[in-house]
């Protein structure tokens, strides 16, 4: 009888520990931009990390940190990536790969597209959880819930980001 109980109870525990398994595998995470860099940078790729880089995006932490507001969930949640959804969190070591407005905040996190074989197939890409942007990811952030006058003219503001892949460049 007390045998019977102790292989239920097991039986169970090995069940629960590979549907969280399965159910990792099935949700992608944020990896942070280091991890696009590889693949899309230099002339041949369209420069599109070098470009970020030097964007407003990639630098979006700073002036939370130097209102003091570092810790502030609030401002996070649009001048960082990920925050809350296991990306940028302020109490932890690695916080910095998630500084900023990075590739993941508007593309949606990458450890499941990332691979080449899934990023080469545009479908696959997107069912393992790649997002095309439009303007309506823009606006999640663009938009005055917080800041009270911004104002937001999406054909503008893509221009002044606008990143593309050279056509010679796809294979
Ligand atoms: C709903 C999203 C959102 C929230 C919440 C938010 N911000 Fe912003 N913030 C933005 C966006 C978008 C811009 C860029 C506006 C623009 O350039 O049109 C911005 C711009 C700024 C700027 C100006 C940056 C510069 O380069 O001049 C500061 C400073 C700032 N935010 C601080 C904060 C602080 C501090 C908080 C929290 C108390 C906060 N923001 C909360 C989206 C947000
Ligand atoms: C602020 C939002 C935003 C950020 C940040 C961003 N992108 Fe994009 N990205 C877009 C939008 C919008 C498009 C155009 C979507 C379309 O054409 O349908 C795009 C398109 C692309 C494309 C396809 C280009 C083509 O020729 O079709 C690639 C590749 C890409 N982004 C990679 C990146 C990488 C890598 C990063 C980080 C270094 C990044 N993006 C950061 C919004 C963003
Ligand atoms: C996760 C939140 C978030 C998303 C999504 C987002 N932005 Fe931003 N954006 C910001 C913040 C925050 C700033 C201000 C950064 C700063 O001034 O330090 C900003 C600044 C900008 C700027 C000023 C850049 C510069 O270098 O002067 C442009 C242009 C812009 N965003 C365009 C876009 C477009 C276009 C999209 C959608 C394709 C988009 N953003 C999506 C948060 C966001
Ligand atoms: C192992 C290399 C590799 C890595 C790592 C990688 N990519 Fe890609 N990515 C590619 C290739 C290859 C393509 C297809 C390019 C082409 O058509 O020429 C692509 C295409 C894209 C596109 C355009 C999709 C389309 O169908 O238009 C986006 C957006 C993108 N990548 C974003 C990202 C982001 C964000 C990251 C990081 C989370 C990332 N990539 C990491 C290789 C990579």
């Amino acid at each position: 009888m007390k045998k019977d109980r102790l292989f239920l109870v097991s039986a169970v525990v090995i069940l629960l520990a590979f549907t969280m398994i399965l159910m990792a595998q099935d949700t992608p995470a944020y990896v942070g931009a280091e991890k696009c860099k590889m693949c899309h940078k230099g002339e041949k790729k369209g420069m599109i990390f070098e470009q970020w880089e030097g964007e407003k995006h990639a630098h979006a932490l700073q002036p939370v940190l130097d209102e003091g507001e570092g810790e502030n969930s609030l401002c996070l949640g649009c001048h960082t990536t990920g925050h809350g959804a296991g990306g940028y969190d302020p109490a932890s070591e690695t916080k910095d790969a998630f500084a900023g407005v990075q590739c993941e905040a508007c593309h949606g996190p990458g450890s499941l597209y990332k691979k080449m074989s899934v990023m080469k197939d545009r479908d696959a890409a997107i069912a393992a959880g790649l997002n095309m942007p439009t303007e309506e990811t823009c606006l999640q952030c663009h938009n005055n819930s917080h800041h009270e006058d911004m104002t937001f003219d999406y054909k503008e503001a893509w221009k002044q980001i606008e990143h593309r892949i050279p056509e010679e460049a796809s294979e």
